[in-house]
């Protein structure tokens, strides 16, 4: 059994359901760019970040446009995005995952926040869990997208653990390989079959506790 010492966690998808909202948002430009986009199609842009998402959708459209007018779009979408983030309330945070936090706190297990979001710190306050992390690694701190490892080995850098006492928490594939690739265990919080690398699959954090963590990987 080897020994864990930090957590890491993607936000999106993972702490809260913001890819409803990621979706509404690139929903409604791709309506406005004639591009059809559905929710199958918003699978491939869960972890990966806000500009390389858009190329995604263009592509779908088979269309391409000059660097100005994609970060114009990418500032569109993310106003729509930030409409409804701003009335979101603090009962959004997945089940169980407050308690999961405050837990590995108590087990003084570091705790760290992993994610390709730009928006990040700004969601942690709304949920007003952000004094449960020890260290916030987001969009703003790294400069290589997931599955690149920097996101995960800054947040364990930040907390002084070593990559093989960490666990990483993702619900998208880029992230459970940008964990894997830092040498990390992940555990999957989603589908078996699309996380199906992971250490561990959970479904949530309702019925899971830092105890089963170190029995199941
Ligand atoms: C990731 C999401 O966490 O953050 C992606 O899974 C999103 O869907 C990415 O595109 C970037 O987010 P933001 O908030 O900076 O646009
Ligand atoms: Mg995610």
């Amino acid at each position: 059994m080897k020994k864990i010492t930090a957590c890491l966690f993607d936000l999106d998808g993972v702490l809260v359901d913001t890819a409803k909202y990621h979706f509404l948002a690139w929903k409604e430009l791709a309506d406005e760019l004639g591009i059809e986009f559905t929710e199958t199609h918003n699978e491939l842009l869960k972890g990966v970040s806000r500009m390389d998402s858009l190329d995604i959708i263009l592509n779908l459209g088979k269309m391409d446009l000059p660097q100005e007018a994609k970060d114009e779009l990418a500032a569109k979408k993310n106003r729509v995005y930030l409409e409804y983030i701003l009335k979101m309330k603090e009962d959004e945070i997945l089940p169980g995952v407050k308690e999961f936090l405050m837990d590995l706190r108590n087990q003084k297990i570091g705790v760290a926040l992993g994610s390709a979001s730009k928006n990040a710190q700004l969601i942690l306050q709304r949920l007003q869990i952000e004094n449960l992390f020890d260290a916030i690694i987001d969009g703003t701190k790294v400069s290589k997208a997931k599955p690149d490892p920097e996101v995960f080995l800054k947040g364990a850098e930040a907390l002084s653990a070593k990559p093989e006492e960490c666990v990483v928490f993702e619900d998208a594939i880029a992230g459970l390989e940008a964990a894997l690739n830092a040498g990390m265990r992940c555990v999957g919080v989603g589908s078996p079959e699309t996380l199906h690398r992971a250490n561990l699959v959970i479904s949530g954090f309702d019925d899971f506790h830092p105890e089963d963590l170190l029995q199941k990987i």
